[in-house]
């Protein structure tokens, strides 16, 4: 390969599977700033050291360049939506992101893996990006599961791990949505379902399933994966993500069945059956685990989800 194609540089260097964070700090006239970085990595035990390296190109720069403090959160599964944000978007990114402030004055991002709030270490110019050093002043962690990155896509264990077939023809996602104290479901013949589509690609799954909720006029935000199995007598694999719609009123078409009916509900099929009831009974406590193996059994995962 040429080193004179950056394009394939770049595209090499993204083969490399990272995490994803979004890096925080205040600008000079005290405004909070941020982009979405995974060029994290931890450095030092002792002292605890961590680097981080903003681009030239970011409108950010200066202030990361000239901070004396900032803060670094590792993102999880289900906020893609923020990395896209502190990728992209040109408007106040910490409106549209829930987030707190940390002792040093910069911002921790609500329901993030982990966070690590740092003072400025060193700085050092490498190219077109620098290097910031930062040392940790105090940290956050918890069970969650990180949000993967590889190859300019975003991945998630629960459903990389979970993809025992990933030749399968057919590939369903799905979102068991809560709204407020009820579920929205779809009525099937068999039974009640959870709002499913067929994908034409599995990388694109959290895309296609937000896309297809919205034609049936559900804005829902995507969190965690919930159960991933195949059905090698139908040749189709299936992804349940959890996934939460503001309380009210459930569009037309949709079922809306308070949660404490759950266990009375009547669903399509053995596997949606012993799906369901393992999300009525792990709702009770909101310690949510993730299922992986086939229609019949497989191995279950615990995580939390808040
Ligand atoms: C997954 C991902 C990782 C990124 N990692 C970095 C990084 O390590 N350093 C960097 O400077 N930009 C990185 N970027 C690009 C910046 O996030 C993006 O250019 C920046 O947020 C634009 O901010 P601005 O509009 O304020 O300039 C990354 C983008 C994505 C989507």
């Amino acid at each position: 390969m040429s080193l004179s194609d950056p394009r394939a540089l770049r595209d090499a260097f993204g083969r490399f599977m990272t995490g994803v964070t979004v890096v925080t700090a205040r600008d000079r006239s005290g405004n909070l700033v941020g982009f979405t970085a995974n060029s994290f990595t931890s450095v030092s035990l002792d002292p605890p050291l961590i680097l981080v390296c903003p681009g030239k190109f970011l409108s950010s720069y200066a202030a990361f360049e000239g901070c004396s403090h900032f803060a670094v959160n590792i993102l999880a599964e289900g906020q893609e939506d923020i990395s896209n944000t502190f990728a992209g978007f040109k408007g106040d990114r910490f409106t549209c992101t829930p987030h707190h402030i940390d002792a040093n004055g910069c911002a921790l991002i609500d329901g993030a893996v982990a966070t690590f709030s740092c003072k400025r270490h060193d700085w050092i110019n490498a190219g077109d990006h620098g290097l910031l050093i930062g040392q940790v002043t105090a940290f956050t962690t918890n069970d969650k599961r990180g949000l993967g990155y590889a190859g300019g896509q975003y991945f998630s264990l629960g459903l990389e791990r979970g993809a025992r077939d990933p030749e399968a023809k057919i590939n369903v996602a799905g979102a068991i949505i809560t709204a407020g104290d009820q579920l929205w479901l779809t009525q099937t013949p068999r039974g009640l379902a959870p709002l499913q589509c067929t994908l034409p690609d599995r990388r694109a799954l959290r895309g296609s399933l937000r896309d297809h909720l919205a034609t049936l006029g559900i804005t829902a935000q995507l969190g965690p994966v919930f159960s991933v199995f195949d059905d090698p007598k139908t040749d189709t694999h299936y992804a349940y993500l959890l996934a939460e719609a503001p309380a009210g009123t459930a569009p037309d078409g949709i079922t809306a069945l308070p949660i404490c009916a759950l266990d009375d509900a009547v669903f399509d099929g053995t596997a949606t059956t012993r799906m369901m009831a393992r999300f009525a009974h792990e709702a009770q406590t909101r310690n949510f685990t993730l299922y992986l193996g086939d229609a019949e059994d497989g191995e279950f995962h615990a995580f939390t989800s808040n």
